[in-house]
C-alpha cells in the first residue's frame, strides 16, 4: 500500500488531519457494552464532530449502528443519500416550518420540540393517510429545545395530539452529565422516568456520551453519544476510557534562530529569553487551531515538548524548538498539533474550550486521511 503521508496531496499540504475510523469504531462498542440493553446510537452532526459524517457514519454504519442523530434537514439529507434506507436518521432540531416533505422524501425521522411541531407533523401525516414516525423532545432542565411542562400536562390532557403519527423514541438532554457528581443528573433522571410513564409504549433515549457512565439508570432504550466516539472523555476527571480518532500534524515550513532583542509573531506579545530557535509550523485559526493557543499551546515533535509562542496567526504558528535537536526540526518535519501526547481534551483546556470546539473547529485546509473503518 502506498504511504498516504508521500502522496502529491500530502506532500502539497500544510499539515496532515489523521481519523482513525477503527478508533472510532472501537469507542461506538465501548459505548455499547457500557449499556449493552439499550441500542446504541451515534451522533453524527456537525460533520461527524469534524471527522466527517459520510466516512464516520459509514464506519459505523458498516460496524452495526443503525441508529443516527444529526442536528440539521440538510445533514439528514446527505446522510440519508449515502447511508440508504437501512439506518434510521433522526433530526434534532426539529420540523421546521414548511419542511414536513424533506422528512417524508428523505426517510427522516423529527424530532418534534413542541406542541405546535406535533400539530404540525399531525396534520402532515393525516394529509398523506399514513402514521410517519417521529420523536419527541421533552424539557427536563436544558430550557433549550423540548416540550416544557406546560405543553407536556396540554399533551397529557389530550392525547389526540399524537393519534396520527407514530411516536417512536421520547428524548431529553442532560445538563450536566460529564459532571457525575452534579445533582441536576439525579433530579433529570427523576423527572425523565415520571415523563416515561406518560408514554408506555415509545422507548425512552435520555444519554449522551457522558450519560452513558453515569449507570444503568440512564441507559433507557436508546444511548446518543457524540463527543466519546471521536474520543473526547466522557468522563473527565477520570482516565479516558476512549481510544483518540483524530490526530494534527502541522508542517514545519522555517526554522530561524532568534536574538533577545527581538520579538515573535503579531502584537510581540513573545520575547525572547536569551537565544532561541523558532520553527514556523503551516497551521493557523484559519484552520481551526484557536487563537486561543496563542502562547499556550503545545506541540510534540516525537517525545519532546514544544510550546507555541506568540499570536496564533490566520496560517501560521510558531514554536519554540530550541531545545530540540537541530536534525529533528528541518523543514517538512511533522509536529503533532493534537497527537498521543496532547490529545484533544488537552488541546481544549490550553485553549480554554471544550474538546467539541477543537473538534468541530477542524479545518478544511488538512491533507486527511483516514484510517481503517
Ligand atoms: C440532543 C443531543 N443528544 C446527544 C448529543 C451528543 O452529546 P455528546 O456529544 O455529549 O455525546 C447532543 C450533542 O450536542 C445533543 O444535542
Amino acid at each position: 500500500m502506498s504511504d498516504p503521508l508521500n502522496s502529491p496531496e500530502a506532500r502539497r499540504a500544510g499539515a496532515i488531519l489523521t481519523i482513525d475510523l477503527d478508533a472510532l469504531v472501537s469507542n461506538w462498542k465501548t459505548c455499547a457494552d457500557k449499556a449493552p440493553t439499550a441500542t446504541t446510537g451515534a451522533v453524527v452532526k456537525a460533520a461527524a464532530y469534524g471527522t466527517d459524517a459520510t466516512k464516520s457514519a459509514i464506519a459505523l454504519y458498516k460496524a452495526g449502528c443503525t441508529t443516527f442523530f444529526v442536528a440539521s434537514i440538510q445533514e439528514g439529507i446527505d446522510l440519508r443519500a449515502v447511508l440508504g434506507n437501512g439506518p434510521t436518521i433522526h433530526i434534532f432540531n426539529g420540523l421546521m416550518d414548511g419542511a414536513e416533505r424533506d422528512f417524508s422524501e428523505h426517510n427522516l425521522t423529527p424530532v418534534l420540540n413542541s406542541l405546535g411541531e406535533i400539530d404540525a407533523w399531525g396534520a402532515y401525516c393525516t394529509g398523506l393517510g399514513k402514521p410517519l414516525p417521529c420523536n419527541i423532545h421533552v424539557d427536563t432542565g436544558m430550557a433549550r429545545l423540548g416540550l416544557p411542562n406546560n405543553e407536556l400536562d396540554k399533551l397529557s390532557e389530550n392525547p389526540e395530539h399524537l393519534s396520527h403519527m407514530k411516536l417512536d423514541m421520547v428524548l431529553s438532554h442532560l445538563v450536566a452529565g460529564e459532571q457525575s457528581d452534579n445533582p441536576l443528573n439525579p433530579q433529570q433522571l427523576m423527572h425523565f422516568q415520571n415523563i416515561m410513564t406518560q408514554f408506555p409504549t415509545a422507548r425512552g433515549a435520555l444519554a449522551n456520551s457522558s450519560g452513558i457512565f453515569l449507570g444503568p439508570d440512564y441507559h433507557f432504550d436508546v444511548t446518543r453519544p457524540g463527543v466519546a466516539l471521536y474520543g473526547a472523555n466522557p468522563t473527565p476527571g477520570q482516565p479516558n476510557p476512549m481510544a483518540q480518532v483524530v490526530r494534527l500534524q502541522g508542517k514545519i515550513l522555517q526554522v530561524r534562530t532568534i536574538d533577545t532583542p527581538q520579538t515573535v509573531g503579531y502584537g510581540a506579545t513573545h520575547q525572547a529569553q536569551g537565544e532561541e530557535r523558532i520553527a514556523t509550523v503551516s497551521v493557523g485559526y484559519a484552520d481551526g487551531y484557536l487563537r486561543s493557543l496563542s502562547s499556550s499551546g503545545i506541540a510534540y515533535i516525537g517525545e519532546h515538548k514544544v510550546p507555541v509562542v506568540g499570536r496564533v496567526s490566520m496560517d501560521l504558528i510558531g514554536l519554540d524548538v530550541s531545545k530540540v535537536p537541530e536534525e529533528l526540526t528541518r523543514p517538512g518535519t511533522l509536529v503533532d498539533l493534537i497527537g498521543p501526547h496532547n490529545p484533544v481534551d488537552e488541546v481544549a483546556d490550553r485553549a480554554g474550550t471544550i474538546g467539541y470546539e477543537i473538534l468541530t473547529s477542524l479545518g478544511t485546509r488538512y491533507h486527511r486521511v483516514y484510517l481503517g473503518g
